[in-house]
């Protein structure tokens, strides 16, 4: 009753405070300041009360005293409630530790937004050791957690340093529809839907759009979303995800090759030059090292001799591509041939071995993409390349694009695609075709690498894979 009573009120004959937010706070001690965000932690003692505020740039200690911790809303304060705070910035004392090594002694404060307590309150729903799909529905209060922000804040450092990396290589950024009517990546993984009674597809990859650009921009890149209604639930496949994808022109094979390493290098230079992104590498994958150049080279021949000699097996298929279990429940199993696909497991079991990033070059043709351009003198081999990381796998899928028209007609007709609704592409080849060629990176799959994340699910902001659309 008596707490009811106790009513702050904003003191004038302070100085007027100026409104900041955590990340600016260095220059500002010993300021008056106002600052608003959500109650992070809490904790009341000895007639003090001290909360984490978050306000997404950062963490502040706050530090309310006095009549400040006698109002109703004090005494029923809870987490993640948003809050408004005048105070002075003060250094903490020696020996004591807090974000930025300062706190904000309040003179005010006012709560915004109450949240629940109780049964209700945040920690009791929002539980990292709670069950894998209650966590997935509750993603949009997981993503205020700090290892999840923490994420979601190396993803955007990292996207903005592409674009940093592709400016300084004069690469332009373009944005291709995710409405199309044409395939890339094969039939099997394409998301349909009615396009005003015609029937469209999601979009598998920008790549063959990116094409188109090159003879009006020069090389282009873009950032958007892909969809792949893929059939397994794994750790590194998303029904959705962001693609970012690059077309170069005039180039040959081995131009790719160092391209793509130069970025991703490039990218790891930029984000670790940043403070606050390299301290959330080092904490989320501590010990983490740049990788050294030139990249591993490994031709896919040689691999499936890698393989070999390891002993590493693949699962035997039937004719339908399904896979053959013994009696006895237990797959089949025998060596890799020259031909065969590397399934997900010993690409894995290869690059983990191997522990560093592999440029996996030469696939055979019937395994791949039909635009893929052949080894010159070894036509049942393309000039395509997997980067693969440790611990994931390959994040990035490219290749030499076929040049020559009449060898696109044959591809086409190869892979049994309709060539009539691919003319723009088409046109490509028939007014002045260039030696191009391109690649695409799966963002969840580098930030899985780079952040030690377990899954790609972890590092999309609202992941999508089979079975979950929401929220
Ligand atoms: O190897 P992919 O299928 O290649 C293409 O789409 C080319 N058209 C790209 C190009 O040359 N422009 O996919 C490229 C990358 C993969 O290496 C992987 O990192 C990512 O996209 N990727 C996925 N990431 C998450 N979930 C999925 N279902 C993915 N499928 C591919």
């Amino acid at each position: 009753e008596e707490a009811k009573k106790v009513v702050l009120t904003l003191d004038d004959s302070l100085p007027k405070p100026t409104k900041a937010k955590v990340y600016q706070l260095e220059s500002k001690r010993d300021q008056r300041i106002k600052i608003s965000g959500w109650v992070h932690r809490l904790r009341a003692q000895k007639g003090m009360t001290f909360i984490i505020l978050r306000d997404g740039t950062g963490y502040l200690q706050v530090v309310l005293s006095g009549k400040c911790t006698e109002t109703f809303d004090a005494l029923t304060l809870s987490i993640e409630s948003s809050i408004e705070v005048v105070g002075t910035l003060k250094a903490v004392k020696e020996g004591q530790s807090a974000p930025g090594n300062h706190e904000l002694v309040a003179d005010f404060w006012k709560v915004l937004g109450k949240a629940p307590a109780g049964d209700e309150a945040f920690t009791n729903k929002v539980n990292k050791d709670s069950d894998p799909s209650i966590q997935a529905d509750l993603r949009h209060l997981m993503l205020r957690g700090e290892t999840a922000s923490n994420v979601m804040k190396a993803r955007s450092a990292v996207l903005s340093a592409f674009r940093d990396v592709f400016k300084d290589m004069r690469v332009l950024e373009v944005t291709p529809p995710c409405m199309v009517q044409t395939q890339v990546e094969g039939g099997a993984t394409l998301f349909k839907f009615d396009y005003y009674g015609t029937p469209a597809f999601l979009t598998q990859s920008s790549q063959l759009y990116l094409e188109t650009c090159l003879a009006s921009l020069g090389d282009v890149f873009c950032v958007q979303e892909s969809f792949r209604a893929e059939k397994s639930l794994t750790r590194r496949h998303l029904s959705e995800y962001t693609h970012l994808e690059a077309e170069l022109a005039f180039i040959d094979f081995s131009d790719l090759l160092d391209h793509i390493e130069e970025a991703i290098c490039g990218v790891i230079d930029i984000v670790l030059a940043d403070p606050a992104i390299s301290a959330i590498i080092n904490e989320l994958n501590p010990g983490f090292q740049k990788p050294s150049r030139p990249f591993m080279r490994l031709d896919y021949k040689d691999a499936i001799k890698w393989l070999r000699d390891h002993n590493i097996q693949k699962q035997d298929e039937d004719a339908n591509g399904d896979k053959i279990f013994l009696a006895d429940g237990s797959p089949q199993m025998s060596d890799h041939q020259v031909g065969d696909d590397i399934a997900e497991a010993a690409e894995r079991k290869m690059v983990d071995t191997l522990n560093v990033p592999v440029f996996l070059t030469g696939f055979p043709k019937d395994i791949k993409a039909f635009y893929m351009k052949k080894v010159p003198g070894d036509e049942n081999f393309t000039e395509a390349v997997d980067l693969l990381m440790p611990n994931v796998g390959e994040i990035v899928g490219g290749s030499m694009r076929i040049s020559d028209y009449d060898e696109l007609m044959a591809a086409y007709k190869h892979e049994g695609i309709d060539p009539a609704p691919y003319y723009w592409y088409t046109d490509q080849r028939r007014f002045g075709t260039p030696n191009s060629g391109g690649y695409g990176l799966g963002c969840e799959r580098l930030l899985a690498w780079l952040l030690n994340r377990f899954t790609v699910r972890d590092c999309s902001l609202y992941p999508r894979y089979t079975g979950r659309c929401t929220p």
